[in-house]
């Protein structure tokens, strides 16, 4: 029987025949893409022209340490392929993203770039979105709270998030609202009313991003393709 963390392991290390010599990657955030950038560090050690744009500061922290070299937007404002977890998954690879707190940088990643992979364990997968993760909405800390009754309005039950006993810091210095939804029944429209509250930067809706979903479960790695997309 596979951990969870071996389903992780297996689906990233799947994504992997996807990355080709000289390729500049997108580098996810979270355990299953930590896996990623361990098997992008061996690719480097083996000889592989690679280099990543990180999705976040630690995973920019993670990549340095493992010897991957390093590039951004910058310099590479398209991406060869992108590769990261996430949090939900649904038939049409619609997506929940942000519980590591870094959806802001991994949607405009993952945007840039030509080929887009996920990268998740089986629990992560479901019918419709928002039945097991909340939302994660990035707010600027400046008026944050007009976000709460707008939330609310569509539906949501956002929570400020906290560790120990501070709101999160976003690595752009924002706050992060976890808002519940118990099922959505229309992402996009859902993802349109979101993102037209002034003080929203971004939210964990990644609708009609992702090309391949690689799900790690106990009878081996399963490719998903969107079903249809919304
Ligand atoms: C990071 O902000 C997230 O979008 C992660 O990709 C997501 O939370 C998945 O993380 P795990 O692979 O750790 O479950």
């Amino acid at each position: 029987m596979l951990t969870q963390e071996e389903m992780k392991r297996a689906a990233a290390e799947v994504s992997l025949s996807y990355v080709r010599p000289g390729m500049v990657l997108g580098l996810g955030t979270g355990s299953t893409a930590r896996h990623v950038l361990e098997g992008v560090a061996r690719l480097v050690r083996e000889g592989a022209d690679l280099r990543g744009v990180p999705t976040s500061l630690a995973t920019a922290e993670a990549a340095k340490l493992l010897g991957i070299p390093l590039t951004s937007l910058e310099e590479h404002p398209e991406l060869d392929l992108a590769i990261d977890g996430a949090d939900e998954v649904d038939p049409a690879l619609n997506l929940i993203k942000g519980m590591g707190g870094a959806l802001f940088r991994e949607k405009i990643v993952a945007a840039a770039a030509k080929t887009f992979i996920v990268v998740v364990d089986g629990s992560k997968v479901v019918r419709r979105l928002g039945t097991q993760a909340p939302v994660p909405v990035e707010v600027h800390p400046f008026g944050w709270r007009t976000a709460i009754r707008p939330l609310e309005t569509l539906g949501g039950s956002p929570e400020l998030r906290k560790r120990d006993g501070e709101p999160v810091r976003t690595d752009n210095g924002n706050y992060l609202l976890d808002t519940r939804f118990n099922g959505i029944r229309s992402p996009a429209k859902l993802a349109a009313a979101i993102s037209s509250i002034p003080v929203v930067v971004e939210h964990g809706l990644f609708l009609g991003m992702a090309d391949l979903a690689l799900v790690g479960t106990a009878d081996g790695v399963k490719t998903m393709r969107p079903s249809r997309r919304p």
